[in-house]
């Protein structure tokens, strides 16, 4: 269980709107070791008590690299993966969301995009991300085009997406070389999800939707999920978008 703090009794009311929304526990000192949410001032954060110099994990879709990739978004591989191209926008859903930004990306190109997220403290982050973003004059369109469904797609694919295009899948995966490589802010986010050792399910419960076309993005050294191998594959500097038409 990821603990909530706050401090100022001004920010009570999206407090207690998030821990009902996504069953967090409510806390009013600051922990002392392990994984917290913060909220203040500056909305939602991450933060890691047994290293509190580290930087928080925040959603943020207005400034830094969400902001970058939305200006310049439109030539990632992920876009050409799900068929993004002139005329067609595919209705896409994200059925692993985490922080949300490939999600961000395939939205700021004009798709419309319904993301699940099953972890309670991810999906809060992203709700108070996608909730900042909305006020941004900017990002008039988010609010529109971007859903977030707080459940687990191995248990309802099927039911909440009677209507798209594609979906899109990017489950966690054991890293080879743990410490190194791993950026810092991702590593806090591992250590909140960890591995997700049943995405394997995941191919079978895209297919339940029907949608014409499943993405799975992987490290470029991982097996296909489920073993099963796609029928065109995208490659990056370090991942692989492997492509299924069903
Ligand atoms: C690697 S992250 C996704 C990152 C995301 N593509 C982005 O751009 O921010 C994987 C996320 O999928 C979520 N996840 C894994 N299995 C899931 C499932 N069955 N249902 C919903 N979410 C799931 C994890 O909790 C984690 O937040």
């Amino acid at each position: 269980m990821t603990p909530l703090f706050y401090r100022d009794p001004f920010f009570k009311a999206q407090v207690d709107a998030l821990a009902g929304q996504f069953a967090l526990e409510v806390v009013r000192s600051r922990p002392r070791n392990g994984l917290y949410l913060e909220y203040n001032s500056e909305g939602l954060t991450l933060m890691y008590a047994d290293e509190p110099k580290l930087k928080g994990v925040q959603v943020d879709f207005v400034h830094g690299r969400s902001g970058y990739r939305r200006k310049h978004g439109g030539a990632e591989a992920v876009t050409k993966a799900l068929g993004i191209k002139k005329g067609f926008r595919p209705r896409v859903l994200d059925a692993t969301a985490g922080l949300g930004r490939d999600a961000f990306v395939i939205a700021s190109l004009g798709c419309s995009v319904t993301m699940v997220e099953r972890c309670a403290p991810v999906a809060a982050l992203l709700s108070d991300g996608l909730e900042r973003a909305r006020l941004n004059a900017d990002l008039g369109w988010v609010g529109e085009r971007l859903h977030l469904i707080y459940a687990s797609s191995l248990e309802t694919l099927a039911d909440v997406a009677s209507d798209v295009d594609a979906v899109y899948l990017d489950p966690m995966y054991p890293h080879k070389k743990k410490s190194a490589q791993v950026k810092k802010e991702m590593r806090l986010f591992q250590l909140l999800v960890g591995d997700d050792l049943d995405a394997d399910g995941l191919l079978a419960a895209a297919r339940a939707t029907h949608a014409k076309r499943i993405v799975v993005k992987r490290p470029d050294y991982a097996e296909p999920l489920n073993h099963e191998k796609p029928q065109a594959e995208l490659k990056t500097k370090n991942h692989r978008f492997d492509i299924y038409l069903p």
